[in-house]
């Protein structure tokens, strides 16, 4: 069929004036450039151009083509960067954005419960995983220095989150890394670069179809591979001393994700989307974060710097979408403080999922 390289291949001869220059213009040898001229030609089974010497005279046909390649080049590129400014917006629905402020929460988050969540995420030397939703390299720079042997190709759809990244990894000196710019949703792979297993932490609660990205990665890796999964879920937190406020902004968040297109009670739903998206020896494991004082380090790192500065970075988004007033969200925050000093007792409960593809 007629595709855009014999397009391009066309306006190119007429720019240039010579199949030698062409090629040189379209990065082709001149044979390859010649071939698809030739495959053209069969397939339409008319000639493009008279060959006069060396000189290409475009036939009735060819200037038909060439009238019509710049108009339907233009729509390509028009149609290609309406995809681009749809996966931007696709970006921008990502709940808590990409501030610095939100790259330092994912990073505290992750140090916080990194005993917690990858105490047991070990993989075998020499597979390869592939991690998806690696934002700023938090969950990436812990798994990563827990298994030296293994290689972690790691994506995300924001090269922002990807640069930052890149550094934490190049200042700890961590060399079995590489970070891509993909977006999950199209990423495709040939069967004999299949990757060995797949790795997401804090993703799905962000995306409106976790069963479908669940079915489609499955694709991604061996037969006999395996998929861990960590998720969040607010519905699990309770605290000393109760508040109903502290309650208020925990439930006002659940409701924002889901205006959003999220879910941020997801955790729950692990094994059941397992599942359905057909994988095979699931277990699911609830790993319960409690703090009390005698915890000062998770006191800050989790209650503190995790969890309320989540719902603090969420604060316009809550405010402007009238999920709770403004004297309601400030009392809601000082609810959540509250149970990081003194007699106050914070719990939440990750949960996650692993089975084999
Ligand atoms: C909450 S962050 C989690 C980052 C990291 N896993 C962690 O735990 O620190 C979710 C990440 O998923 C990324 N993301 C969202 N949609 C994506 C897509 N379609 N393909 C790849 N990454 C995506 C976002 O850009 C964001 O960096």
């Amino acid at each position: 069929m007629i595709d855009s390289k014999h397009l391009k291949l066309i306006l190119a001869i007429d720019r240039c004036g010579s199949l030698n220059k062409a090629s040189k213009e379209l990065n082709l040898t001149q044979s390859a450039l010649s071939h698809q001229l030739k495959n053209l030609e069969e397939y339409l089974g008319v000639d493009v151009f008279n060959r006069i010497g060396n000189q290409l005279y475009f036939t009735a046909v060819g200037k038909e083509l060439k009238e019509r390649a710049s108009i339907i080049l233009e729509q390509y590129e028009d149609l290609e960067a309406k995809i681009q400014e749809f996966k931007e917006s696709q970006i921008d629905r990502y709940i808590h954005g990409y501030s610095q402020r939100e790259a330092q929460r994912l990073q505290d988050q992750a140090t916080s419960v990194s005993e917690f969540l990858h105490f047991d995420s070990i993989w075998e030397e020499g597979s390869r995983v592939l991690e998806i939703g690696c934002g700023v390299g938090a969950q990436t720079r812990i798994i990563a220095k827990r298994n030296p042997k293994v290689h972690f190709t790691s994506i995300d759809i924001a090269e922002k989150s990807l640069q930052l990244a890149r550094k934490v990894i190049k200042d700890e000196q961590i060399d079995n890394v590489d970070f891509s710019l993909q977006d999950v949703r199209s990423l495709r792979i040939q069967k004999s670069h299949q990757y060995d297993h797949i790795f997401i932490c804090f993703f799905l609660e962000h995306i409106s179809n976790p069963l479908e990205i669940l079915k489609q990665v499955r694709g991604l890796v061996k037969k006999g591979g395996t998929i861990t999964v960590i998720e969040g879920d607010h519905g699990s937190t309770f605290f000393h001393p109760d508040d109903p406020y502290a309650k208020a902004v925990v439930e006002a968040q659940v409701q924002l994700q889901k205006m959003r297109g999220g879910n941020a009670n997801i955790g729950r739903a692990l094994y059941p989307l397992l599942d359905k998206a057909g994988y095979q020896k699931i277990t699911v494991s609830p790993r319960q974060i409690y703090v009390d004082r005698s915890k000062p380090a998770l006191v800050e790192g989790f209650i503190r710097n995790t969890f309320t500065a989540m719902i603090q970075g969420m604060s316009e988004d809550l405010l402007q979408e009238g999920l709770v007033s403004q004297a309601a969200y400030h009392r809601g925050i000082d609810g959540l403080l509250r149970t990081a000093v003194a007699d106050g007792v914070f719990s939440y409960t990750f949960f996650k999922g692993t089975a084999i593809i």
